[in-house]
C-alpha cells in the first residue's frame, strides 16, 4: 500500500524528485503565503506523514485531524518550535528536523549581519539608490572597527559556535551565555569564555543570537536587556524572531541606547514592525539563514530521507522523539 503524505510548500526540485513514485503525494501549491488553516487541516486528514515548513503549527489539533494513522512529521527547518512534540509522542507521531545541514549556511548570513550593521552596508546602498548628491567626507557614514571587539554569542549550539569559528579572522574576544556550559576543550578550541546572561550584555559589542525559541527565551532581548547593553553595541538576530522583543528594539535603535540591529528573523513573523521599517540603523533580511542552493538542497533531501524512513517504519536520522518509536 501506498502511504500518502501532504507536502504544504514545495521544496527545491532536487528534494521533490526524491519524493516521486515514493509515496502519493498531496502538494499545497497555493499562494506564496503558508497554507491556510482550515485547509491544512483538512488535508492533513487520512495522510501517513506531513512534510511541514516552520510556518505550520503543528499542535494536538492538526494531529487529532490528521488521525491515529499518522505516522511522522517530517519538519523542514531544524528549529521546530512550530512543533507540540510531547503532543506528537503521545500520540506515536515521529518529528524529525534538519539538523547540521544548515549550521555553516546560517553562521555566514548572521555574519553577513554583523558587518552589515557595524558597517551600514545597507544603509550606504539605500543612501546611493536615493540620488542623493554626496562627496567623500571624514565623518560620512562613520561604523565601528571590528578588531579588538568583544563578540557576544547568545545560545552556543552548533551555529553559535560556526559564528565564533569565523570570528578569528576578525582579532575579537569571544564571550557567550548558554543555560548549558560547553565542555572546556570546545570552549578552548573556540576561545570561548562563557558569562552571565548580563554580563554578555554589558561588555559585548555585538552580541548574535542563537538559542532556540523556548518560553526561558521569548523576549530574553528586552527593554531592560537594552538598557544594560552599551550605546555602540550591534544585536544580530538570524535564530527566532519573539527571542526579541521588536516594539522594545526599535525604541532602542531610535533613541540611540544601541547603535544598529540586523534581523533575518521577526516577532510576528512573516509581518516586521513597522517602527523597524522607518528606521536606517537597521537591516532586515526576509528569513534567509539557509537561502543557500547547495543548503536548501540538503534540507530538502534530508526532509524527505526522515519522512521516508518513517513511513517505511524506520528510525528516521534525525528522529527528535525516539520515545514516539515505543508507542507505536
Ligand atoms: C530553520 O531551519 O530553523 C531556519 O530558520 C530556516 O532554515
Amino acid at each position: 500500500m501506498t502511504e500518502s503524505v501532504l507536502v504544504t510548500r514545495a521544496l527545491v526540485p532536487e528534494a521533490m524528485r526524491a519524493l516521486d513514485g515514493r509515496c502519493e503525494l498531496d502538494l499545497y501549491e497555493g499562494p506564496p503565503e503558508a497554507i491556510p488553516r482550515d485547509e491544512l487541516l483538512r488535508r492533513a486528514a487520512g495522510k501517513d506523514g506531513l512534510l511541514t515548513l516552520l510556518t505550520e503549527k503543528v499542535d494536538a489539533e492538526l494531529l487529532d485531524a490528521a488521525g491515529p494513522q499518522l505516522k511522522i512529521v517530517a519538519n523542514h527547518a531544524v528549529g521546530f518550535d512550530n512543533i507540540d512534540v510531547p503532543a506528537c509522542t503521545q500520540r506515536g507521531v515521529l518529528v524529525t528536523n534538519t539538523p547540521d545541514v544548515l549550521t555553516e549556511a546560517t553562521a555566514d548570513l548572521a555574519w553577513a549581519l554583523i558587518l552589515a550593521s557595524v558597517r551600514r552596508v545597507a544603509e550606504g546602498d539605500r543612501f546611493l539608490r536615493s540620488r542623493q548628491p554626496w562627496v567623500w567626507g571624514p565623518s560620512m557614514m562613520l561604523g565601528h572597527d571590528m578588531s579588538r571587539k568583544t563578540l557576544g554569542i547568545a545560545g552556543c549550539g552548533r551555529i553559535g559556535g560556526a559564528v565564533a569559528r569565523r570570528a578569528t579572522g576578525f582579532g575579537m574576544r569571544l564571550i557567550y551565555h548558554d543555560p548549558i556550559r560547553l565542555p572546556s576543550d570546545v570552549e578552548q578550541s573556540l576561545g570561548l569564555a562563557w558569562v552571565e546572561f548580563d554580563t554578555l550584555l554589558a561588555e559585548s559589542d555585538i552580541i548574535s543570537i542563537h538559542a532556540p525559541l523556548t518560553p526561558d527565551t521569548r523576549h530574553l532581548f528586552d527593554a531592560d536587556a537594552f538598557a544594560k547593553m552599551k550605546p555602540t553595541a550591534v544585536l544580530v538576530n538570524t535564530a527566532r524572531g519573539p527571542i526579541v522583543d521588536e516594539p522594545a528594539l526599535a525604541e532602542a535603535l531610535r533613541s540611540g541606547q544601541i547603535f544598529a540591529a540586523g534581523l533575518d528573523v521577526y516577532e510576528r513573523e512573516p509581518a516586521v514592525e513597522e517602527a523597524l521599517l522607518d528606521l536606517d540603523n537597521v537591516t532586515l533580511l526576509p528569513h534567509l539563514g539557509s537561502a543557500t542552493i547547495e543548503t536548501r538542497t540538503a534540507m530538502g533531501l534530508l526532509t524527505v530521507e526522515n519522512l521516508l524512513a518513517g513511513l517505511a517504519d524506520r528510525r528516521p536520522p534525525s528522529l527528535l522523539n525516539p520515545e514516539a518509536l515505543s508507542r507505536r
